[in-house]
């Protein structure tokens, strides 16, 4: 059966995106009564089919008794299906339907969300029925986007998708931000990150990503932070720093593109302006920490030589460019343990955080990885690494090393920025935060 058109209670009915080829003929169309308001012998009915909201105009004269019954007793988030003749607006692509025939499947009960406005707590306690407002269902068509296009790019470019343990024996990311469950008897992690994992796979099959939920136990209540967040995981074999920059930019401008093509509709839903998203073209900016720092004092931050940069200190920084940028060789103190020295300056590592423009800060982490055993296993014993462990992961320095380089996105940070939302909250169905497991 063709998705597009299907029989239900005996009408044809289509989905709304497909309107445009019915102009003048009678169609059906199956959803739920996102608005509705009325003037006198006209109602008019926002009807939200999952492909889109159209409006719906009964009038008295041109639908039967028992459908006129029907659209008066409508409330909000009611489910109809509705028979009709499908016009066009004269100057706008905007599709209307001439009701003929009103089905009524469910009457809803009065609905709790409504016009008026809401504050956030409300909003996140009703989630299951605030993901059908309009802005939500904008956004979730975005972030659909971004993992249609993530997906697609990287299959382009020789990745395939490798699937990375949840349930973990050891961290990636450090331990202080670790869920630890007991695994029958001894303790185990939910993952941070599919990194290690695909480092290995990288062997087997040179370019590689994983795409899939990680686990943050952060104590911070910020509007970047969740403790449950998608991440895209990208690992390639035979890539230095440059390489690894090279395709972080080129995969985040194609996302961007994509977007911009095919979620109009969405972005004037959120009232996204377009102007800064159309700018995100590779190459981006490059500035090393060093240099960073540097521009930070100048602004009068105090922040030290060798100190991470915070969530602030890469809000100012971004403010300075008018597209994303690069932040590159942090000192290796604040950074993880995987990550290789610069030969040119050995306190300093060849990492970068890709930060996104207009204050949104870092959306990847990426570097290239220490690909010397020995070197690799100081720096696990520094970081105080149970070695035994992470054995599997020094194995693949002896058979077989290779240079490579590889990053992580956080989807919901994407999402947030290509959006242009104030919080990450909004940008994943069911959000996890510190205060927040339901629903
Ligand atoms: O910078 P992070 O910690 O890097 C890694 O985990 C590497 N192992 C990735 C890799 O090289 N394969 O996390 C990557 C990205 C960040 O840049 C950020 O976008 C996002 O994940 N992120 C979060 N997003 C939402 N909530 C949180 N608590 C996040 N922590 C990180
Ligand atoms: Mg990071």
């Amino acid at each position: 059966m063709s998705q597009s058109e299907v029989d239900i209670l005996g009408m044809k009915a289509i989905f709304s995106n497909k309107l445009p080829e019915f102009v003048g003929q009678e169609v059906g169309l199956k959803g739920w009564v996102a608005n509705i308001r009325s003037s006198g012998k006209i109602y008019f009915i926002e009807l939200r089919d999952g492909a889109g909201f159209t409006q719906v105009v009964v009038s008295e004269k041109e639908v039967d008794a028992a459908s006129w019954q029907a659209a008066q007793s409508l409330t909000l988030e009611s489910t109809v299906i509705i028979q009709g003749t499908v016009s066009k607006h004269p100057q706008k692509e905007e599709f209307e339907l001439q009701a003929k025939k009103i089905e009524l499947v469910q009457k809803a009960e009065e609905y709790p969300i409504g016009k008026k406005e809401h504050g956030p707590d409300f909003l996140l306690d009703n989630r299951h029925l605030w993901l059908r407002s309009s802005k939500q269902w904008a956004i979730q068509r975005v972030r659909n986007t971004i993992i249609n296009s993530t997906f697609w790019y990287l299959n382009n470019e020789g990745f395939i998708k490798i699937d990375s343990p949840i349930l973990t024996p050891t961290s990636c990311e450090g331990t202080t931000t670790l869920f630890e469950i007991d695994y029958f008897g001894e303790p185990a992690y939910l993952t941070q990150s599919g990194q290690l994992y695909l480092e290995a796979a990288i062997a087997a099959h040179g370019r590689v990503f994983d795409f899939g939920p990680v686990f943050r136990a952060e104590k911070s209540k910020t509007r970047r932070h969740l403790t449950e967040f998608w991440m895209m995981d990208a690992e390639m074999a035979f890539i230095e720093h440059e390489g690894n920059l090279k395709i972080q930019e080129e995969l985040i401008s194609f996302i961007v593109e994509k977007v911009l093509q095919q979620n109009k509709k969405e972005l004037e839903i959120l009232e996204r302006d377009i102007k800064p998203l159309q700018n995100v073209k590779a190459p981006f900016y490059r500035i090393t920490h060093t240099e960073a720092i540097a521009k930070l004092r100048k602004e009068g931050s105090d922040i030290g030589d060798m100190d991470d940069l915070g969530a602030d200190d890469e809000t100012l920084l971004t403010k300075m460019y008018d597209k994303p940028i690069f932040v590159e060789k942090y000192p290796s103190k604040v950074k993880a343990f995987y990550m290789k020295r610069d030969p040119k300056d050995q306190t300093h590592v060849l990492n970068a955080d890709l930060l996104a423009p207009e204050g949104y800060g870092e959306i990847i982490g990426g570097s290239q990885r220490e690909d010397d055993h020995d070197e690799l296993l100081m720096r696990m014993k520094e970081h105080k690494l149970p070695v035994k462990d992470f054995q599997w992961y020094l194995d693949l320095r002896k058979y077989g090393s290779v240079p490579h380089s590889g990053f992580g996105y956080g989807l919901e940070r994407i999402v947030a920025w290509v959006c242009g939302l104030q919080h990450v909250r909004e940008t994943i169905p069911f959000p996890r935060l510190l205060n927040r497991l339901r629903p």
